[in-house]
């Protein structure tokens, strides 16, 4: 097929020579598909101005004239990025009964027991349409089956191989076949009869109807692809979806976007060349954001974006997009669970060192928080799956998310709210934020103790840089932005940045605090100790120098108990 064939069908040419004017409402609705990549409303309307053209008052002799300028592969687009694929053939059927001038059209699937699905049908007997499957015992369609290749039947009554059995849904003389095929197999056909002029089937149709069974073939092959991932485990499916070395791009939603997963990541929007996909840049990930730019998705109906896979984490960003869905699929182990939750809110974290947008990081750590909120609060024995995927080994990324699940599952041992809980989860996953403000060189620092002097008070600053950052949302409380602010507080006043005491620390950036010191023992002590838990607790309790809160930290140590009992049953 060329690209010609793609971009103007002939039977649009023939239209098309016949005369200059177009009915106006034919352009607007021609224009209207061109900007709507994915309109199955604007399709459908165009498919039944084109079969109905009395309807708007379209004589015989006017024309449709400057309907060249309809883009048969926008329409197949929009054919294929429906994932409904049985609301599809009606709208298919349409187009080819229209667009070949015919009296008569089906469209039939093969299924794995060798029926005949009808998928629709058009001008045929109701006993006929109303008839779901059929065994093949017509000759015409065995002999498409074996052939794979397009047949146009002038006269059925005098074609001496098909003389003996002339299909019921055959009306007039004249029929046209062509297969559906997917990786070569025949898997259905398109076909219409009767051509209303009374003319007979001629390449332009043979062409016209390859063009629509060749988006019928991707169609399915997509809903295949979307039936396979309804019927497993959704983070395995989702897991094989990524990995399948065909799909070089991933399919995001709208919904993703606007979660601000996929920033920082160019967009792609897919087109059929060639019968070939092909991806076309649409946006650089950095200008998402913009209202102005999510308008033009909206407008444009596209709720399929792409995303070039590219490494482990924009894998996770993928997961991410779709965190609510596995954490909600009891097939998937909880264990698997709670790592992809951790792994996701390492990444989010990773990301914000990346110059990403503070308000794009902002709305996924509310996201990432009100899933694991879902998955905490339904069941206990999730928490000690959650401790177990901990992962402590002085990363900033690993630091801020062990913290952010501590402090939730501690928060909800202590009877906070579910509101409480997440205002205290997005602030402790946030609380480091402020040191995206600083150079490579004092955040990679593992601990703050091999800093050098300067880079110690230097690294100081962002806990007043993650306030700074966090007050200018709207969406994040007070009281998150204040543990970014508070959390290096000590009880006695000698912390920083403003050296206040006990109560004038927010018992939230006090359990931070307590976390803070805990994670970082946990990540030196890791490596040398056999129960490294049992030893910070107990470096900690031994040093009770007034820098801590020791209501909070022996709630602490009892939570950990209960936890770590949990854990070893
Ligand atoms: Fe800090
Ligand atoms: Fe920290």
């Amino acid at each position: 097929m060329t690209m010609n064939t793609l971009k103007m069908p002939v039977y649009i040419k023939r239209y098309a020579e016949s005369s200059k004017d177009l009915n106006t409402e034919i352009q607007k609705e021609l224009k209207n598909v061109q900007e709507s990549l994915s309109d199955i409303k604007r399709l459908t309307s165009l498919s039944h101005l084109l079969r109905y053209p009395d309807a708007i008052g379209i004589r015989n002799n006017d024309s449709i004239a400057n309907i060249k300028d309809l883009n048969v592969k926008e329409v197949g687009h929009a054919l294929i990025s429906q994932i409904e694929v049985d609301r599809l053939f009606p709208l298919m059927n349409n187009l080819t009964i229209s667009g070949t001038g015919s009296a008569t059209g089906i469209i039939v699937l093969i299924n794995s027991n060798n029926e005949l699905l009808l998928k629709a049908s058009e001008g045929i007997a109701n006993h006929i349409a109303s008839n779901k499957s059929f065994r093949i015992n017509d000759n015409i369609l065995k002999w498409i089956i074996k052939n794979g290749n397009p047949l146009i039947v002038n006269d059925i009554n005098k074609d001496p191989r098909f003389k003996q059995d002339q299909s019921d849904w055959i009306l007039g003389k004249t029929i046209l076949y062509v297969p559906i095929k997917v990786k070569e197999k025949v898997v259905g056909i398109v076909s219409v009869s009767n051509k209303k002029s009374g003319d007979v089937y001629g390449a332009a149709d043979v062409r016209f109807l390859e063009t629509i069974a060749t988006y019928a073939a991707i169609a399915i092959g997509n809903s295949h692809l979307s039936e396979r991932l309804k019927n497993g485990n959704a983070l395995e499916q989702l897991t094989l979806n990524y990995y399948d070395e065909k799909n070089r791009y991933l399919p995001a939603t709208l919904r993703s976007i606007k979660s601000g997963a996929f920033a920082g990541c160019d967009l792609y929007l897919q087109t059929i060349v060639n019968n070939e996909a092909k991806h076309l840049l649409y946006c650089k990930g950095f200008k998402l954001l913009e209202d102005e730019r999510k308008e033009s998705f909206v407008k444009k109906n596209i709720n399929r974006i792409y995303v070039a896979k590219n490494g482990t984490e924009q894998y996770l960003r993928y997961m991410e997009t779709n965190m609510d869905r596995f954490v909600r699929d009891e097939t998937v182990s909880l264990q698997e669970r709670a790592r992809m939750l951790y792994d996701i809110a390492s990444n989010i974290i990773k990301d914000a060192y990346k110059n990403i947008d503070i308000n794009v990081i902002i709305e996924r750590v509310r996201d990432w928080t009100t899933t694991l909120l879902d998955f905490v609060l339904v069941n206990q024995d999730k928490h000690a799956h959650l401790i177990k995927v901990l992962k402590y080994n002085g990363k900033v990324f690993n630091h801020s998310a062990n913290m952010a699940i501590l402090g939730i599952l501690f928060g909800h041992y202590l009877g906070y709210s579910k509101k409480e809980l997440a205002i205290l989860g997005t602030g402790i996953l946030l609380h480091d934020i402020g040191a995206t403000c600083l150079s490579t060189n004092t955040i990679e620092e593992e601990t703050p103790e091999k800093l050098s002097k300067q880079e110690k008070e230097t690294y100081k600053k962002h806990a007043e840089f993650g306030f700074f950052l966090l007050s200018k949302n709207t969406l994040v409380p007070e009281e998150a932005c204040l543990i970014a602010r508070q959390h290096h507080e000590q009880l006695n006043g000698k912390g920083y940045p403003e050296g206040i005491i006990g109560e004038k620390i927010h018992p939230y950036s006090r359990i931070t605090h307590l976390l803070d010191e805990y994670e970082r023992q946990m990540s030196t002590d890791s490596k040398y100790e056999q129960n490294p838990a049992f030893k910070v607790l107990q470096h900690m309790v031994g040093k009770m120098d007034g820098s801590l809160d020791n209501d909070i930290l022996k709630k602490f140590i009892s939570f950990l108990n209960t936890s770590i009992n949990a854990i070893s049953i």
